[in-house]
C-alpha cells in the first residue's frame, strides 16, 4: 500500500504574529502547485489564530493545503490546570496534527513514556492526530540500544492502547543526536530504524504497520532531504530550523513529493 508522505515544520520556541504572517504567506507561494505531498506545520500556540487565518486566507497567494498543528497537548480537557492547552483549544484553532512526546520535553519537562501514551490517548479520543517523537540519545545509540530504546517508546503507547491506536497516526524517528546539530542520520542509518519500528508494530498488527507513517526528524535540510526519502520506510520529515525558511521548507515538500510519487 503506498503511503501518502508528510512533511511537517515544528517552529519550536520562534516567531512572532508577522514572522508567522510572513513565513505562511511564503510557504503558499512556495508549494502551490505542490501535489502528493501532505503538509503541515506547528507554530507556537501563542500563534495559532493568526497562523488560522493566514492559511485560511483566500488571495491570490495559493491554494496548497496547509494544515495546522501543535508542540504539545495537554491530557487534561478543562479546569485548574494552570498553563496548560487542551485538546479541544487545539481543535477550537483547527489544529490537526499534534506533536507529543518531543526530545526537547522529554528532557526539559520530563515527560515520562507514560504521560505520552496519555497525551496520545487524548488525541485519539479527540479526533486528532498524534505525531509521536521518539528516538535514542548518542550515548544510547553509542552503547546500541537504539532499536530497544524505540522499542520501548513505542511499547508505552502500543502496549496500553493497541495497535490499533497507530491507525491514521504518525510516529517522527527522531534521533536526539541529530536534532539541531547539523548532522543527520544517514539514509540508510535512518531506513534501518524505520523498518524496525514498523515491523515492530507489525508483530502487533500487520496492516496498521503498513499504513502508519514514519517521520525522520533530525537536521533535514534541503540539502539532504531528497536522499533520505530514497528511503522505502522514511515517509516524510518532521523538520524544525528548516522549516522557519520557507525556500528551504518548499524543498523538502517537494523532494518527498518526488520521491515517493
Ligand atoms: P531540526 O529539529 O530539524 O532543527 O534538527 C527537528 C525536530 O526537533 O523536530
Amino acid at each position: 500500500m503506498a503511503r501518502r508522505p508528510l512533511v511537517m515544520g515544528n517552529w519550536k520556541l520562534n516567531g512572532s504574529k508577522a514572522f508567522t504572517k510572513e513565513l505562511i504567506k511564503g510557504l503558499k507561494a512556495e508549494l502551490a502547485d505542490v501535489e502528493g505531498c501532505d503538509v503541515a506545520i506547528a507554530p507556537p500556540v501563542m500563534y495559532l489564530a493568526e497562523a488560522e487565518a493566514a492559511l485560511k486566507c483566500s488571495c491570490s497567494c495559493g491554494s496548497k493545503t496547509i494544515a495546522l498543528g501543535a508542540q504539545n497537548v495537554d491530557v487534561n480537557v478543562q479546569g485548574a490546570f494552570t498553563g496548560d492547552i487542551s485538546t479541544e483549544m487545539l481543535k477550537d484553532f483547527g489544529a490537526q496534527y499534534i506533536i507529543i512526546g518531543h526530545s526537547e520535553r522529554r528532557t526539559y519537562h520530563k515527560e515520562s513514556d507514560e504521560l505520552i501514551a496519555k497525551k496520545f490517548a487524548a488525541l485519539k479520543q479527540a479526533g486528532l492526530t498524534p505525531v509521536l517523537c521518539i528516538g535514542e540519545s548518542e550515548a544510547e545509540n553509542e552503547a546500541g540500544k537504539t532499536e530497544e530504546v524505540c522499542a520501548r517508546q513505542i511499547d508505552a503507547v502500543l502496549n496500553t492502547l493497541g495497535a490499533e491506536a497507530f491507525n491514521g497516526a504518525v510516529i517522527a524517528y527522531e534521533p536526539i543526536w541529530a536534532i539541531g546539530t547539523g548532522k543527520s542520520a544517514t539514509p540508510a542509518q535512518a531506513q534501518a530504524v524505520h523498518a524496525f519500528i514498523r515491523a515492530h508494530i507489525a508483530k502487533k498488527d500487520q496492516t496498521v504497520a503498513e499504513q502508519v507513517i514514519i517521520q525522520y526528524g533530525g537536521s533535514v535540510n534541503d540539502a539532504n532531504a531528497a536522499e533520505l526519502f530514497t528511503q522505502p520506510d522514511i515517509d516524510g520529515a518532521l523538520v524544525g530550523g528548516a522549516s522557519l525558511k520557507a525556500p528551504a521548507f518548499a524543498v523538502i515538500v517537494k523532494a518527498a513529493a518526488k520521491a515517493k510519487s
